[in-house]
């Protein structure tokens, strides 16, 4: 198997680093190399998981005391596009009260993301989508279980 010098391979790599930073904008390529609150949590009060129609998973961890969310992180299998929408998601929840946290919407991460492409959006909504599934399995199972 014919071996690439280094240097073809670095000039190559960047490139498509610069190729995706103009697609894709600042804010999706810094969160798609180091995803801020990625990683599935052991000890989550509720968990949001939602498959899209392009069949990727989203799952979203809350933390949840007093009725506002202490902690949030996310976890996917998805594209670059869906690990920049869930840290987004996971960022926005943090220290929200429910109501709040409630708005968290597609638009809501778009606004955030500037720059993802059209045809992207979907995941952004599938990153809100998982958020609002995880408030409601709180309010509906996890406020039963604290009664007990
Ligand atoms: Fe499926 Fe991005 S393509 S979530």
């Amino acid at each position: 198997m014919k071996k690439f010098p280094d240097d073809f391979v670095d000039k190559l790599q960047e490139q498509i680093f610069e190729e995706s930073k103009e697609t894709y904008g600042e804010e999706v390529f810094s969160r798609w190399q180091k995803p801020r609150f990625m990683g599935r949590m052991t000890d989550a009060s509720s968990v949001g998981r939602v498959t899209g129609t392009c069949g990727d998973t989203m799952e979203i961890y809350l933390r949840i005391r007093d009725e506002k969310i202490q902690e949030a992180s996310f976890f996917t299998d998805g594209c670059g596009s869906s690990v920049a929408c869930g840290s987004v998601a996971a960022e926005l929840a943090t220290g929200k009260e429910f109501d709040e946290a409630g708005l968290i919407g597609g638009d809501t991460i778009l606004g955030v993301l500037k720059g993802l492409p059209e045809e992207e959006h979907h995941c952004a909504y599938l990153a809100a989508e998982a958020l609002q599934v995880a408030i409601h399995e709180w309010m509906f199972q996890g406020s039963k279980a604290e009664e007990k």
